[in-house]
């Protein structure tokens, strides 16, 4: 008998490598979230605990030297990944947004997708104990009518959601279109992580 695995979802979890670098990146989070009256306007405006460069900054690779370099680290891994998932693509992707999540306790980010990217992923900077994990929710599961729930020793590929811990340096990259949640931050002190695109 033949059990065939079909539609994969890719999910890549690497490491920068640099603690050197995760430490200047954060010491850039912490002080755009000082600095940054627009960001923090948004945040509170959208309710988001804490601080985000979402929606008010879309040049930090050009603002900041420490956040061109994280690109040039990024775009290997985003290139890594694109080869694991066979993509065919006319040329390299490339990142057109990046952006600093920092989570104040309590703080979560409910379950979304990227729109208009190819791959997207975050790079982790600070993660105190309690901290959320990233969920991963299974893109069939609304077509899922009569499903019976997986076991709780279902193997990791087979169960609706995964969810990953994440460490500073940890770098998660997974195609833009699957749908993920911040869990809620059960720490003490602040979250810090880098989100990006690649188109
Ligand atoms: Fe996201």
């Amino acid at each position: 008998m033949t059990i065939r695995s079909l539609f994969h979802t890719p999910v890549y979890e690497g490491d920068l490598g640099d603690a050197a670098l995760v430490e200047a990146l954060l010491g850039m989070a912490h002080t755009l979230a000082h600095d940054d009256r627009a960001g923090a306007r948004w945040s509170r405006e959208h309710r988001y605990k804490g601080y985000t460069s979402y929606a008010s900054l879309n040049d930090l690779p050009l603002r900041d030297p420490d956040a061109a370099a994280l690109v040039k680290k990024l775009d290997r891994h985003v290139a890594a990944f694109a080869k694991a998932c066979a993509f065919d693509l006319p040329k390299r992707l490339k990142c057109d947004s990046l952006w600093v999540n920092i989570l104040k306790s309590g703080g979560m980010h409910s379950g979304h997708i990227h729109p208009h990217s190819v791959v997207s992923g975050t790079l982790y900077l600070d993660v105190p104990e309690g901290a959320g994990g990233l969920r991963f929710e299974d893109p069939r599961l609304p077509l899922m009518m009569a499903a019976p729930m997986r076991s709780g020793d279902a193997p990791e590929a087979l169960r609706p959601h995964v969810t990953i811990t994440p460490r500073p340096g940890m770098i998660l990259l997974w195609e833009s279109w699957l749908r993920h949640e911040v869990e809620a931050h059960g720490g003490k002190s602040e979250r810090v992580s880098i989100s990006f695109n690649y188109s």
